[in-house]
């Protein structure tokens, strides 16, 4: 099996005994606490789930800076999006001590997991802009990613953690959730060696769909693993339940039994093009996944991005053996009414761009907005029939 990303096991920093747990939870209720923010929260979740392996906690300035800039730690490991906790009110919190996380994300803000204080570092707004811009490639404010980071905080607290929650998303989405353990766990007992992930943060229509299917004959893949994001997303973005039901329809309706796994992880969207697509690969590494998808846009937002520039970064910018997991690049990918099939654009000879069914984003939200079922060439019947329905409440609770 592929191994996790800088490390020969998955590391593990989830307190998995229930009593060991409980106990531990106890005794964090005594200690001094920090509220986190979402960011450095779903940072916990990666890293106590095992995606973050090797890293055991918070980064400190310096190898946040060294992230940003270069995609290592200073000690060399390859690394492209800083692991940090920001904050804008440490209270009386000094290196040495161990204090108590609390998540931000459930009502009562309960402890979700400890950590040893190991730097309490002051970033300046001008460190914060270079990560940004590293980060994100623009300092746009109007970018969600830039907005939320330069809004995170300027105190940075560094060290080791212990996670003793997954925050909502063992409670809202217990059959989706699953950590990189898992997911690995259950590839190995699936018996598959060639495994394709999938990234989405979308309901799937018929382009995603036919990645998949793509990805896998091409890659005589044994299984796809459909890995989708459920934490916080930007405005308009749908609701990770939704999608979930979408997603799980598609798959039961148009897969074999046993092709694909519905699966998800506790992370918050960066929208950070590229550099997100270097994070994508590494922990879709650590959760045991051969390959990766990338197709237009990955990860992007607005007009940020080059459609293909989340692919050139891994040939221009992540060194040689610097990842075991293979990238499986698509080009833009939609149906032909020619060939009467989805196919990648770029593999379709003499064809014209009004050969092809095309929708907006924009234009999509706004057919099921209104009742409308886009063209089955573009989203399968019993998904669009879901969305709708979404739209519908969402319209009855306006
Ligand atoms: S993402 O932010 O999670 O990347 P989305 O869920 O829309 O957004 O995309 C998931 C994956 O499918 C990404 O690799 C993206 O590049 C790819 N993708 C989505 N739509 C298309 C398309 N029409 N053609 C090619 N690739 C696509």
């Amino acid at each position: 099996m592929i191994k996790p990303h800088g490390s020969t096991t998955l590391n593990n920093l989830y307190v998995d005994n229930a009593q060991d747990r409980k106990d531990a939870l106890k005794r964090a209720e005594t200690l001094p606490s920090l509220l986190l923010n979402s960011a450095a929260a779903a940072n916990a979740v990666m890293l106590g789930a095992g995606y973050f392996n090797p890293l055991t906690g918070y980064m400190n300035l310096e190898d946040a800076l060294c992230v940003a800039e270069t995609m290592h730690t200073k000690s060399g490991l390859f690394w492209p999006v800083p692991v940090i906790n920001l904050t804008n009110d440490a209270g009386n919190i000094k290196v040495g001590d161990e204090i108590a996380l609390r998540d931000p994300n459930t009502a009562g803000n309960p402890i979700m997991a400890t950590m040893i204080v190991e730097t309490v570092e002051v970033v300046s707004d001008e460190q914060l802009e270079t990560m940004a811009q590293q980060i994100f490639g623009t300092l746009d404010p109007n970018h969600p990613g830039v907005a939320t980071f330069l809004n995170l905080g300027n105190t940075l607290l560094s060290g080791a953690i212990q996670v003793l929650s997954y925050s909502y998303f063992k409670s809202d989405f217990p059959e989706t959730f699953q950590t990189a353990r898992e997911i690995r766990d259950e590839i190995k007992q699936r018996g598959w060696e060639t495994v394709v992930a999938f990234q989405t943060r979308n309901p799937m229509h018929r382009a995603h769909e036919e990645l998949c299917r793509m990805a896998m004959e091409r890659l005589e893949a044994d299984g796809c693993v459909v890995h989708m994001l459920l934490g916080k997303l930007k405005a308009g973005d749908i609701p990770a339940d939704v999608r979930d039901a979408c997603i799980r329809k598609m798959v039961d309706v148009y897969f074999p039994a046993n092709s694909v796994m519905v699966s998800g992880y506790g992370f918050d969207m960066l929208y950070a093009g590229p550099r997100e697509a270097v994070l994508h690969a590494v922990f879709r590494q650590n959760m045991g996944a051969t390959h990766l998808i990338v197709g237009r846009d990955h990860a992007g937002v607005g007009d940020y991005y080059g459609a293909f520039d989340a692919q050139t970064i891994f040939d221009e910018q992540v060194p040689q053996g610097a990842l075991e997991i293979e990238i499986f690049k698509a080009d833009h990918t939609a149906y032909s009414t020619k060939l009467g099939r989805v196919v990648m654009m770029n593999e379709a000879e003499d064809h014209s761009k009004e050969d092809f069914i095309l929708l907006s984003g924009t234009k999509v939200r706004e057919m099921l907005g209104n009742g409308i079922a886009p063209p089955p060439e573009f989203s399968r019947p019993e998904v669009a029939e879901i969305l709708i329905k979404h739209y519908q409440l969402e319209d009855s609770q306006a």
